[in-house]
């Protein structure tokens, strides 16, 4: 897919307040400071559309772009460690779900997962909790240019291995590094097919 137009539409706090035309959602969620919003820049080749923090908590809101006038990429706040108050993280834990849970235009979710770090159970929960929902779920594990590439397998091997205890068949994943474009291709090309 060819990116020709990206733009920022508006931040929304609840689902009510998102874009009402009916195009497809491609959503990029994870563990606060995983690389969401670096992601969807690196996608887009925009290196500030989305901000970006080495602080973790810097997305807060429901976040729409429009790509190419017909599909939106969503950016979302992160779960976990947030620098924030306990009921924020709660606000947009409930936030992030409702979302998922009653948007009527999500064609992918992707769930993003840093390369470096062992399966961390908030990971799973959100995972199985598409899962239980049906919704439609691909991985991107992150950052991949900071290790090499036998544990990029490694750690691959171990998350998958985890989730195989819940999960069959496992969804499909993808590699990526915002800082020298690795998965960008794989990642727009798996869009476009959806879309088409
Ligand atoms: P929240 O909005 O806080 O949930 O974070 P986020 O998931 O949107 O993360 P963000 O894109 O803001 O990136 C967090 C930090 O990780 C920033 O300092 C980025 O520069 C860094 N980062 C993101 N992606 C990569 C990557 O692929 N490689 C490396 N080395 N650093 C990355
Ligand atoms: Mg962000």
């Amino acid at each position: 897919m060819l990116i020709k137009e990206a733009k920022f539409i508006k931040s929304s706090s609840k689902l009510s307040e998102c874009p009402s035309n009916r195009l497809p959602e491609f959503v990029f969620l994870g563990r606060s400071n995983v690389g969401k919003s670096s992601l969807i820049n690196m996608l887009l080749k925009r290196k500030k559309l989305s901000k970006t923090s080495s602080k973790p908590g810097k997305t807060q809101l429901i976040n729409h772009f429009l790509i190419n006038k017909n599909l939106y990429f969503v950016d979302l706040p992160g779960y976990g460690w947030a620098k924030t108050s306990k009921s924020n993280r709660k606000k947009w834990d409930e936030m992030t779900k409702n979302f998922l849970i009653n948007s009527k235009n999500l064609s992918l979710i992707f769930i993003l997962i840093d390369i470096r770090i062992p399966p961390q159970k908030i990971d799973i929960d959100y995972i199985n909790f598409i899962g239980k929902n049906t919704l439609p779920l691909n991985l991107i594990f992150t950052k991949c240019d900071k290790i090499k590439k036998t544990s990029i397998e490694n750690n691959i091997n171990t998350f998958m291995n985890e989730l195989n205890n819940y999960w069959s068949p496992l969804p499909d994943y993808f590699i990526s590094s915002s800082h020298n474009e690795q998965g960008r291709k794989g990642i727009l090309n798996h869009i476009n097919e959806i879309i088409k």
